[in-house]
């Protein structure tokens, strides 16, 4: 398997590959590798020519050192799962120096507003972490199709319009969250939960799969505090939000407006973790 580790180096083959005509497709991680990711790997696989899979804890989108420091670190086994998959994906592991040209910072973006809501509130400095390492890779990666999962919804919002905004020639390719036969939303973090945490956390989806029903028929404000209710009564469980908010602004919504498609959007701490999940609400 090719692993690359020097920007320049990466952007050299690439470019001899898209000489040659071949179609490159990006999934970028943070390592740790799960089912989630390698479905994302699987799509990008069946659609292009090349993939490139990056792994690379990005210290400038975490807000918490201690998460930085505690986030699982496991490259050989994330080689070898690819590898699995298929001996010709292409390895970015960046050398943290030689990706920020010796200057570890994140540059300032403006999403039009979908960085101030939800995880952007809670995390802050967060997305700009996130939009500086996604553009770099771009940068370096030059992928035709790039491929981000749903669990980070927000996310995936925000790297629409990183795209959207620097106008460029890269399509985003959303995957749907991909779960543990239990429900709980597959992540790397989930690894870091104790025996307790780990059964209590899929009570996260059957709270999120009850709001979806609620909001078939009650109100935003009555579903809102269901769920409040719900996953406060819970011994392991803690809530730090729960918002149903539209898909496209990511602004919260108060009532539902026919036409406009809606999410619920929940972060809960089992003991010192912090998991992300999100759901599809229709109104009949
Ligand atoms: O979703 C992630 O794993 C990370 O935020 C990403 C997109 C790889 C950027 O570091």
């Amino acid at each position: 398997m090719k692993v690359f580790r020097y920007k320049k180096e990466l952007k050299n083959y690439i470019e001899s590959l898209k000489n040659q005509g071949k179609s490159i497709g990006f999934v970028p991680t943070m390592g740790a590798l799960h089912q989630g990711h390698l479905a994302l790997v699987k799509n990008s696989l069946k659609d292009n020519d090349k993939t490139v899979v990056s792994i690379f804890v990005n210290p400038t989108q975490f807000d918490n050192p201690d998460d930085l420091k505690k986030y699982p670190r496991t490259f050989k086994t994330d080689m070898s799962l690819l590898k699995e998959l298929s001996p010709e994906i292409i390895i970015f592991y960046p050398d943290a120096e030689d990706f920020y040209d010796g200057k570890i910072q994140s540059e300032h973006f403006d999403f039009d507003g979908l960085e101030n809501e939800m995880e952007g509130k809670h995390r802050p400095g967060h997305f700009d972490g996130v939009g500086t390492v996604v553009k770099k890779l771009f940068e370096v990666v030059q992928p035709d199709k790039a491929y981000f999962g749903e669990k980070d919804f927000q996310q995936l919002q925000i790297i629409k319009k990183l795209v959207e905004k620097h106008h460029l020639p890269i399509k985003i390719i959303p995957i749907p969250i991909y779960r543990e036969p239990d429900g709980l939303a597959m992540s790397s973090r989930n690894r870091r939960l104790t025996q307790h945490h780990r059964a209590a956390a899929p009570f996260i989806y059957q709270v999120l799969k009850q709001s979806a029903v609620l909001f078939e028929k009650e109100n935003i404000d009555t579903i809102k505090k269901f769920v409040e209710n719900t996953i406060d009564a819970h011994a392991y469980l803690k809530l730090e939000y729960f918002e149903i908010a539209d898909e496209q602004t990511l602004k919260p919504a108060t009532q539902k407006i026919t036409g406009n498609k809606y999410r619920g959007f929940i972060v809960v701490y089992a003991g010192e973790i912090r998991l992300i999940d999100n759901i599809e609400l229709i109104s009949k």
